[in-house]
């Protein structure tokens, strides 16, 4: 090696160690520079629209835009607005775009409670990675995504967003959306930062009512809320956002156990946490904060670093440093955090959105598409069938009677980003294309979802739809029936609409909305026993008893994204074969919630439900105790049937436990099962444990006759739980274990388990 070589390697060696060195020196750096203004315009977080004019120019600027949330999603105006950070302001900090790309962006896929009913932690990470380079191209460098809270009461709408009930499964899901959204560089142009939200505990609203108190115990918080958000964090999320609920008294966007005790002092967190939507400045709503200063002075205590759109840090953090209840040195910290964030992201390094990549990332919606149907798919759960289903290959006389066959809109939930309705296809279109050669397909609406008093169209207009829909309504139900007199098989494609799920639309009633179960209860008097398809479009698990009696098959599509017209259809004709299970448990009624089957036993086990529910002991409430869903978390039906042996334990020559049941295909098709392994600590002294968690999952592609063994392996992790202090722990003792199809389902085995 010549010495000029040598050199020139010496010095690039050098510039290697300085520039890996100086993230955390530029960012002292930076403080050092900084003058209060400045820093306080990193810890604020406006909305950015297209039509704001010359605001957000102004403000990036002055150095008074440290992130947005970027509704305008136009690449260039982007651009236009980081240049003004990084080449006018006087520090050159560039601007961190957010938006809530929950489940796509210009290509839709079904949403969580659905997808995450697949069962394939890695099929959500291929979706979010394709939801990624989306955004991205658009200009979005951080998701609000994943939610990660727990799914407990569906009166609360955003259970819509969530990974369902368990949170072992839902975990794994956030952990596989962290990996999908940010890769292994989420710095690359075509990946996003991952906010994990909405921490923590806002899914135990009481009464399912939105934005409301939050009563768990420390206990449940341990073992049913933060599991999920400790995966996310090992998986690098780059961002956390607190909740809108409290816990323990405390509102979450300031509560110092949660935000630093829990978050940064036990899992090692070091980037930045963003209040949701005016959280900080709600606190005073709340009757915890007095005012403005005491708010900020409060949030930046406990580790909260960006405000949603509340400007409490920029109205109140000076006054508060001057009354002495916050320091110079706690502004300087989250400064730290965020800026650690930005470097993370790459924007000091390429603050620039390549604005040609939309048209590139356009053109590959097709493939995307693709992966969009995979999942659709594997997200609609079929909860019955007496054998009406598959259709098959001979022609048929079908009518399709409902507002969700004719209406893609609704397959697209409540979090729609920026979504392209030309990329959805119709359950109608769809069964026209679908359905064997020689069928007869008659369509009808039947009558309105019954929009709240207003939709958003997918142009953003808001239009008073509710009083128009549900005149015409009468006259709609009307025209639908003689469609059941001609047809051999009528497929109800009904359910909630999308405007009656998600934030801000917690519901007491969980039945049908609109006139949808008048529409419902005339089909079958008309179809006077000719069978009935239901297909139920929702986004939370529905109270509705006339369905799952009256139907000869329901299949449950939750919101099944712009793919899920054909996926409905390819399941229906048996070209795609069911195997999803629910996430999420199906309650009798709205009374009875919660019925989430990871409870704990009680102290009486054969009793415990209501009255109006027949108590014929302990039979009569089944393996999973006292609760009564209608479907259960884990269930879902194939086109074949499955058999699982007595599961027996495996005590191995290295001394450690197993698990193991043979599982076989004993129907006449191939299918796909999920063999679930549950666990029962008997006795814990540290709290009472619930009656069967799941912990370990296998899919099964079998064949007609086949048969495979599943094994589990037996640990501290599998079997364990975490203390009030957050210690992982696992005791001795004994335990009941399943092998089952679902969490009601299997017989147990007890094991003695010792180190
Ligand atoms: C909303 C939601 C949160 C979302 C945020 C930004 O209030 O609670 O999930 O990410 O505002 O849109």
């Amino acid at each position: 090696m010549n010495i000029r070589t040598g050199l020139t390697l010496a010095a690039a060696f050098a510039a290697g160690l300085a520039a890996a060195a100086t993230v955390d020196e530029r960012i002292e750096a930076l403080i050092a520079k900084m003058t209060l203004a400045e820093k306080l315009g990193q810890l604020r977080q406006p909305s950015l629209h297209d039509d704001d004019g010359d605001r957000p120019l102004r403000e990036a600027a002055a150095g008074q835009l440290g992130s947005c949330i970027w509704h305008a999603v136009n690449p260039k105006l982007r651009n236009a607005v980081q240049r003004n950070a990084v080449e006018k302001s006087r520090l050159g900090i560039p601007v961190m775009f957010c938006m809530d790309v929950i489940h796509g962006e210009f290509v839709t896929f079904p949403t969580t409670p659905g997808l995450a009913g697949s069962f394939e932690p890695e099929l959500l990470e291929r979706a979010q990675a394709a939801a990624a380079k989306e955004a991205a191209a658009h200009g979005i460098d951080v998701t609000f995504a994943p939610m990660c809270d727990n799914a407990i009461d569906s009166r609360w709408g955003r259970v819509i967003e969530t990974c369902g009930e368990d949170p072992y499964l839902s975990a794994l899901c956030v952990a596989a959306q962290v990996r999908g959204f940010q890769g292994e560089d989420p710095s690359a142009p075509d990946r996003i930062a991952a906010c994990l939200k909405h921490y923590c505990g806002y899914g135990a609203s009481v009464g399912g009512r939105d934005y409301n108190d939050a009563e768990i115990s420390l206990w449940q918080l341990r073992n049913q809320h933060l599991p999920q958000f400790e995966a996310g964090v090992k998986a690098g999320a780059l961002m956390v956002m607190s909740s809108f609920n409290t816990f323990d008294g405390v509102p979450a966007a300031v509560n110092r156990f949660l935000l630093t005790d829990v978050l940064r002092d036990e899992w090692g967190y070091k980037y930045s946490v963003v209040s949701d939507y005016r959280g900080i400045f709600e606190t005073i709503a709340w009757g915890y904060s007095r005012d403005l200063p005491d708010a900020a002075a409060k949030a930046l205590n406990a580790g909260n670093d960006i405000d949603m759109h509340g400007e409490v840090f920029t109205r109140g953090a000076e006054a508060a440093i001057q009354a002495g209840t916050l320091k110079l040195a706690t502004v300087n910290e989250a400064v730290r955090r965020v800026l650690r964030t930005k470097f993370a992201l790459g924007l000091f390094e390429r603050p620039y959105v390549d604005e040609t990549a939309l048209a590139r990332v356009r053109a590959e919606a097709p493939a995307t598409k693709k992966v969009a149907l995979e999942c659709a798919e594997k997200s609609i759960v079929m909860v019955k069938n007496d054998g009406v289903l598959p259709f098959g290959e001979r022609p048929l006389k079908v009518a399709l009677i409902g507002p969700f066959g004719i209406d893609p809109r609704e397959y697209i939930g409540i979090w729609y980003s920026n979504f392209e309705l030309a990329h959805a296809t119709s359950l109608a279109d769809a069964l026209r294309r679908e359905l064997p050669a020689g069928s007869e397909l008659k369509v009808a609406e039947g009558c309105s979802t019954g929009c709240r008093e207003w939709t958003i169209e997918n142009d953003g207009t808001a239009t008073r739809h509710a009083a128009a829909l549900a005149a015409k309504d009468p006259s709609l139900i009307a025209a639908a029936l003689p469609l059941v007199d001609e047809a051999e098989v009528v497929v109800m494609a009904i359910g909630e609409g999308w405007g009656w799920t998600g934030e801000n639309s917690s519901r007491c009633t969980i039945g049908l909305t609109g006139a949808q179960q008048q529409l419902f209860d005339a089909v079958v008097q008309r179809a006077q026993g000719k069978r009935i398809v239901s297909v139920v479009f929702s986004g939370r698990p529905l109270a509705i008893p006339e369905v799952w009696a009256k139907s000869a098959a329901v299949f449950y599509a939750w919101q099944p994204g712009c793919e899920g017209g054909t996926a409905v259809a390819r399941l229906l004709t048996g070209k795609a074969s069911p195997s999803a299970r629910l996430t999420m448990s199906v309650p009798e009624s709205v009374g009875v919630l919660p019925v989430n089957y990871n409870h704990p036993i009680c102290g009486r086990p054969t009793n415990g439900s209501y009255r109006e529910y027949p108590r014929a002991g302990a039979a009569a409430n089944r393996a999973w105790g006292t609760v009564n869903a209608k479907y259960p978390f884990g269930f879902g039906l194939t086109y074949t049937t499955f058999a699982y042996s007595q599961p027996e334990l495996v005590h191995k020559a290295n001394g450690g436990w197993a698990v193991k049941a043979t599982v076989a295909n004993t129907g006449k098709r191939t299918g796909v099962e999920t063999a679930q392994l549950y666990v029962r600590q008997v006795a814990c002294a540290e709290g009472v444990r619930p009656i069967r968690e799941l912990r370990g999952f296998k899919r099964l592609a079998l064949q007609p006759g086949e048969k495979a063994e599943v094994v589990f392996e037996l640990n501290d992790e599998v079997l364990g739980y975490v203390d009030r202090q957050g210690r992982h722990r696992c005791d001795e003792g004994a335990y009941k274990l399943w092998i089952a199809a679902d969490s009601s389902a299997g017989s147990e085995v007890e094991l003695d388990y010792r180190r």
